[in-house]
């Protein structure tokens, strides 16, 4: 009898073993469907020439002047690795957790309006490519799928749902109930959108979505004037916005929040120390580091300049996270040794869906992955969970160290 259980724990180490290494394997062959894509500013380029102009203003634009956009892609720049030499690397784990779910590697899908913009299969292709790839998928308040179809059509699958607090609170009340019922394992409250930030290509635009399109969470619990004032000028998601969300939001308002769900919440937005404790005093369970994509204030910090700050003040009590600007496997090293414990894409993942579908998120979330693992490998590291400060250090330091 105990001959038999000792084999059948050895059969199960086996397979486990087994599948790792699949999945380690998978990471390496699995290339770009097309040998010209290699890196995710490839997706970009390619996806411009196929967007039509509402959509493209739509997806590329940020706030303002844009110098938060500029500067949350290049401020990754400024930090450089700090390498360790003669460290045995032949095996480097990937893996890690969010709120206590596995994930094959710290890089997951943030929440972005309107995917059928770039692709008629819409959130269910990114979902389906993240669920493929053994990440988390955050679907957007403003999506063009609802939460119930994306849950129906990726089941089994790590999903949150992004929440906006409305000035109707049923609104933001009924939407929790869906993502509860339908197996949303968290809350991403997004605290730095009390109305638009100006994004001037759809203002030119007047961007609205297409007719065939609809914000389908808004499905049977509000009456959203479809054509969203077709005759008036500028952005229709910024009239939109003005219309519905609550400008009177305040901190205290996730008690609230926390009054009507057993789901952990999430912050999205902070930026600084002050708000970082808010957010934990209101009981927050993790924080993102994030500007929007830059789409909101310009002028603020980018998020990989503003994630020390963040990492200092939580202290390790609740679990960190940034978006904004990662688009390299050195980008993912430096914010994960800056104290971050994974990374979310935004525009990335919209620019594939544009070029390919779900294969195109595929194939961005396997090049990500690969090129961290090739970074860890080549700066001497060994585990994601095990990354530190001292991997990396601001260009305006090197010269006093
Ligand atoms: C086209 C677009 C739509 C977005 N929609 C939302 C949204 O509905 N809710 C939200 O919290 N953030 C939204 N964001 C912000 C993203 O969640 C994320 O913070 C940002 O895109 C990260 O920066 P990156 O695009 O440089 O990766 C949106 C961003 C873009 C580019």
């Amino acid at each position: 009898m105990l001959v038999y259980f000792e084999l059948q724990e050895a059969n199960f180490a086996i397979l486990c073993v087994t599948f790792i290494l699949i999945k380690e394997s998978k990471i390496i062959e699995d290339m770009s469907s097309s040998p010209q894509l290699v890196c995710v500013n490839d997706y970009e380029k390619k996806a411009i020439g196929i967007l039509d102009a509402n959509a493209r203003g739509y997806y590329q634009s940020g706030a303002d002047d844009e110098q938060t956009l500029h500067d949350n892609v290049a401020d990754f720049k400024k930090w450089r690795i700090r390498p360790k030499m003669m460290v045995d690397v032949s095996r480097v784990n990937l893996q890690t957790s969010l709120l206590g779910s596995n994930i094959a590697f710290p890089i997951c899908i943030a929440p972005t309006a309107s995917h059928k913009l770039a692709h008629p299969q819409g959130e269910i292709a990114s979902a389906l490519a993240a669920r493929a790839m053994d990440t988390c998928f955050v679907l957007s308040t403003l999506a063009t799928t609802s939460a119930q179809s994306l849950a129906e059509s990726v089941p089994n699958s790590l999903k949150w749902y992004q929440l906006y607090i409305t000035k109707n609170r049923n609104i933001a009340k009924e939407m929790v109930k869906r993502a509860e019922t339908y197996g949303y394992k968290a809350l991403v409250l997004t605290v730095d959108t009390p109305l638009l930030g100006t994004r001037r290509a759809d203002v030119r635009n007047r961007y609205r979505l297409p007719p065939h399109l609809r914000m389908e969470n808004f499905d049977g619990i509000s009456a959203l004037s479809t054509e969203l004032n077709a005759k008036k000028k500028g952005s229709g998601l910024s009239i939109f916005t003005h219309e519905f969300f609550d400008q009177s939001v305040t901190w205290a308002d996730i008690a609230w929040l926390k009054s009507i769900t057993s789901l952990p919440v999430v912050v999205k937005g902070v930026l600084t120390a002050e708000d970082a404790e808010h957010a934990i005093s209101a009981g927050v369970a993790a924080i993102i580091v994030s500007n929007h994509g830059a789409r909101q204030l310009d002028g603020v910090s980018s998020t990989i300049m503003a994630l020390s700050e963040v990492v200092r003040q939580v202290g390790g009590r609740v679990e960190v996270y940034v978006d904004g600007g990662v688009r390299t496997g050195t980008d993912i090293l430096k914010a994960l040794a800056l104290g971050a414990r994974a990374v979310f894409l935004g525009r990335p993942v919209l620019y594939a869906l544009a070029v390919s579908g779900e294969q195109g998120v595929r194939d961005i979330l396997t090049m990500l992955a690969r090129e961290l693992k090739l970074a860890m490998q080549l700066s001497g590291q060994t585990d994601v969970n095990d990354l530190s400060k001292d991997l990396v250090v601001h260009e305006s330091r090197i010269a006093r160290l």
